[in-house]
């Protein structure tokens, strides 16, 4: 670990999962059913029709994980609230049962000696609000911001640090647009409707967890590093079309209170002119946050593809005017995605150029790799390369630090293999193995490298 990147005293290493890919206990103590129980169901919505319905069994097993990150050495374990375990139907009173499952949760990791991080959105939205018309209706932002505040009156004194949403793109585009995630709806202007009442959201929930006293707060959103295929002036203009799409879209409202500018027809542009968008809101959504939670995979590369007169019904559905292309000459893990860590340092130094001073600290709030995971005869995943993945892009963020970004932390995804969304247990993220037909936790060689990795680094300090 002599070679293992310097990083500031004080900067945080942790591991991240979320409530539905590992609790399982979907209906135990009164929780609701959400748009993933649902979505689940559906023939065909997960490759290898699997659900998370029992998951990793964390809800009963969640000493042992707390036992795992301690042991690994983790200064910080972001998870997120079940909303549907706190409000069963989505809004009125809280289940005590759901609710006192996060305070056992949170006693046991300050106990442990790690500070726990909250994200109260990871995308299991109560069905009877998707009923009620999901993220296309502004009900369900005020609604967030009603369970946010129950949530932070509960826990607000020993959770320090608050992520309003993860991903919101994904919730909207995936969720609402082209269907490959729950509620699986394809539909054009409301994917744009849910975009905005995503981002109202998390502003009304900021207004809610300053009124609890919180004073870490912020929103983990996944940036894209997105470059041309060629030099060629389309394929620009195509970049900076995902571009916008993918992250200006989010970054520019929630960091200078509007939506993308000077681009025709991009869907910042078209939100301007729906009759969903009301005054003040980007006021709202543009409220001070105290960090920017970065999730970071893959780049993108696009070339410009010809318009596609698309399904009236879809006109803003997504942008078709450029398409992905792959990255040559790189490894590709099991999810088929290109391993640039060089991409991570330029995104955080880009984030940095474009914002400045507006621009708050920023915590890496995911990163890592599926990879194809088989135990050897010693029963241990040997899994070199995502030990490689792993490494690389931490001397990548160690990188963006020395070009002067002000990054505080880096979270692995994830501590366990688990309900990895519409590919089910077929793709495996975990430092932790997990055999899912009896919920036995086995540690893999990265699990072993980032506990070195971790301690190297706090020797140094
Ligand atoms: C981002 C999501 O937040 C997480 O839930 C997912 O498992 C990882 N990406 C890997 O796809």
């Amino acid at each position: 670990m002599s070679d293992f990147p310097v990083f500031p005293p004080g900067f945080e290493f942790g591991a991240a999962t979320s409530a539905y890919q590992i609790e399982g206990g979907t209906r135990d103590d009164g929780r609701g059913p959400s748009i993933w129980d649902t979505f689940s169901r559906r023939a065909g919505a997960v490759s290898d029709g699997t659900s998370g319905e029992t998951a990793c069994d964390h809800y009963h097993r969640h000493r042992e994980d707390v036992a795992l990150l301690a042991d690994l050495g983790v200064s910080v374990y972001r998870f997120s609230v079940a909303w549907p375990r706190v409000q069963p139907s989505g809004s009125g009173p809280v289940n005590a049962r759901g609710l006192d499952f996060y305070a056992r949760l949170v006693d046991d990791l300050l106990e442990a000696g790690i500070k726990p991080v909250a994200t109260l959105y990871h995308w299991d939205l109560p069905q009877p609000l998707e009923d009620r018309g999901g993220w296309r209706s502004r009900g369900t932002a005020e609604r967030f911001a009603e369970y946010t505040a129950l949530v932070a009156e509960r826990l607000g004194d020993r959770v320090a640090r608050w992520i309003t949403l993860n991903e919101p793109w994904c919730s909207a585009f995936l969720g609402y647009a082209n269907g490959e995630h729950a509620p699986g709806a394809r539909e054009g202007t409301p994917a744009l409707a849910a975009a905005h009442h995503l981002l109202v959201g998390h502003g009304l929930a900021m207004g809610a967890l300053r009124a609890a006293g919180v004073r870490e707060a912020g929103i983990s959103l996944n940036l894209d590093r997105v470059r041309p295929a060629t030099p060629d002036p389309a394929d620009a203009e195509a970049a900076l079309r995902a571009e916008t799409q993918r992250n200006l879209m989010w970054t520019d409202p929630l960091l200078t209170g509007r939506y993308a500018p000077g681009e025709p027809d991009t869907f910042g542009e078209l939100i301007e002119r729906q009759d969903f968008r009301r005054e003040g809101d980007l006021a709202l959504v543009s409220a001070p946050m105290d960090f920017l939670g970065l999730n970071y995979y893959t780049p993108s590369t696009v070339r410009a593809a010809p318009w596609r007169e698309p399904d009236p019904a879809r006109r803003t559905a997504m942008d078709n005017r450029f398409e992905g292309v792959d990255h040559p000459g790189v490894r590709h893990t099991a999810m088929g995605w290109a391993v640039v860590p060089d991409a991570l340092r330029d995104l955080l130094v880009s984030l940095r150029d474009r914002y400045g001073a507006l621009l708050p600290p920023i915590h890496i709030t995911e990163n890592g790799s599926a990879e194809h995971d088989v135990p050897a005869a010693d029963g241990i995943v040997h899994d070199a390369d995502r030990i490689a993945y792993l490494e690389s892009h931490l001397r990548a963020a160690a990188a963006a630090i020395a070009d002067g970004v002000d990054l505080r932390g880096y979270t692995a995804w994830s501590l366990l293999d688990n309900f990895e969304w519409a590919f089910g247990h077929s793709r495996r993220f975990g430092l932790v193995h997990v055999d899912f037909p009896t919920g036995t936790r086995t540690p893999k060689a990265s699990y072993h490298w980032y506990k070195a990795a971790i301690a190297a680094s706090a020797a140094r300090e």
